[in-house]
């Protein structure tokens, strides 16, 4: 009960208000309970708009699932934590007026909006009482649940608004800059409804008896990356009859010989991963066409003091420097688009999503994605992840003024030169 309440107010004290906020924040919460019906769902955003976000390191989740696991505690928390995530709606309104009102993207604020509201429901709920954490879990599961599709609709409202409106450059890089942040959050969201209801959704996962929650404090990486690996050579053999073999190395400076472990949530690097394996299985198979033979793709695992990287290396002719960056641009892809038969199979490349959420997994735990490539060649495609789990941080965006600016700044010209055609140098020879 103790170690509880001490985490609590530890976690509650990192909450960032100004003094003046705090004031108003007790204020409302002293009036809560009399006219709470009369307070509009537009205030309630605007209330936790003044919060940021608390992210928690890989040690405090642990912490909070291990020896002090309470579900109290957690209830607490998510309920004060949950509605600031959840705020990132207040920046899908700064996005264009036409994608607002595309009804991909209206429903993804209803959900947002929903949930947002059931929440609110536990704010002045007495945590003493049973009945209501054991009803705050279900209501968090139906949240994790309603949330399932977010991603896929919400590219099918910028696909829609693409093809109805054009784009430019500048809506380019505001929708790309905002779907950075709005993934991001929503992997923050879901990490802390996963670690709840794990935790204390009175199932037992048989299969991982180790983990805490979604946690592997030994997460082995060689076996992720064989499993990711297997997993996309069956789609790559149902796409193209055949696949490149594996070649598999570890480094582990630490400890010679040891397999390589790191504290980390295994479905996230397994997720990155497997995106890799079926890039670079793709670019292999298109390279070499009708071979019987194919260059294997090498990964290599090494675990340093500072960094746990892994390197998928392929020989599938590389990408020139100037795409590279293009590569990460959300529906950016190279491949057929998938066809919705409605088998729901999943496909092996051709929605773009891929690399971008991929490196949004590893910059979530201040890790990053990082592609190499040599054209003509081949690329290696890097995953680093922070070896150490108080080094492994969430990385969350706040929604503030600076914020505000990347949507609001009007583009001026380059400070740099733009490549023209060479001018006729004749007319310089009077110099
Ligand atoms: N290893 C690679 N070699 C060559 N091209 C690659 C590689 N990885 C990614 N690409 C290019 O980047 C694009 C985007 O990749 P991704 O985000 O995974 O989406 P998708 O695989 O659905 O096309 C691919 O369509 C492909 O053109
Ligand atoms: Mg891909």
């Amino acid at each position: 009960q103790l170690l509880c309440r001490i985490l609590l107010i530890k976690l509650n004290t990192r909450l960032t208000l100004l003094p003046c906020q705090r004031r108003q924040a007790s204020r409302q919460t002293a009036t809560g309970s009399d006219d709470k019906n009369s307070v509009s769902a537009g205030k309630d955003i605007d209330y936790y708009s003044k919060f940021s976000p608390s992210p928690l390191s890989m040690k405090q989740f642990l912490d909070f699932g291990s020896e002090n696991a309470c579900e109290k505690t957690s209830f607490a928390f998510l309920r004060q934590e949950l509605p600031v995530r959840l705020n990132i709606m207040k920046e899908i309104n700064l996005l264009p007026d036409n994608l607002l009102r595309t009804p991909s993207v209206r429903l993804v604020q209803s959900w947002y909006m929903q949930s947002f509201q059931d929440i609110l429901e536990f704010r002045d709920r007495n945590a003493e009482d049973e009945k209501v954490t054991h009803d705050f879990t279900d209501a968090v599961i139906k949240i994790r649940n309603r949330h399932n599709d977010v991603v896929p609709t919400m590219a099918q409202g910028v696909v829609e608004y693409k093809e109805t409106y054009g784009t430019d450059p500048v809506v380019s890089q505001n929708v790309q800059y905002f779907l950075d942040r709005f993934y991001m959050s929503r992997i923050s969201i879901r990490m802390l409804l996963n670690q709840h209801t794990l935790l204390f959704g009175g199932k037992v996962n048989p299969a991982h008896p180790n983990q805490i929650g979604s946690i592997d404090p030994h997460c082995g990486v060689s076996e992720v990356v064989r499993d990711a690996f297997e997993n996309a050579r069956n789609l790559c053999d149902r796409y193209y009859m055949n696949s490149p073999e594996l070649v598999l190395e570890e480094f582990n400076v630490e400890e010679k010989g040891k397999p390589v472990t790191v504290v980390y949530v295994p479905s996230h690097l397994y997720h990155m991963v497997f995106e890799l394996f079926k890039n670079a299985m793709r670019a292999t198979m298109e390279l070499y066409g009708d071979a019987m033979e194919y260059p294997a793709i090498h990964a290599q695992v090494a675990l340093g003091n500072e960094d746990l990287t892994v390197k998928v290396s392929d020989r599938g002719g590389g990408v020139p420097l100037r795409k590279i960056e293009r590569l990460f641009t959300y529906t950016y892809s190279t491949a057929p688009r998938p066809s919705l038969d409605g088998s729901r199979a999943a496909p092996l490349a051709g929605y773009g999503y891929g690399l971008p959420i991929s490196r949004l997994y590893a910059r979530y735990f201040q890790g990053d994605l990082k592609l190499y490539s040599m054209e003509g060649h081949g690329t290696d495609a890097v995953i680093y992840i922070r070896a150490l789990s108080t080094e492994s941080i969430e990385r969350l965006p706040v929604y503030n003024k600076s914020a505000w600016k990347h949507y609001k700044t009007i583009h001026e010209a380059d400070d740099w030169c733009v490549p023209k055609e060479p001018k006729d140098m004749t007319t310089f020879r009077s110099f």
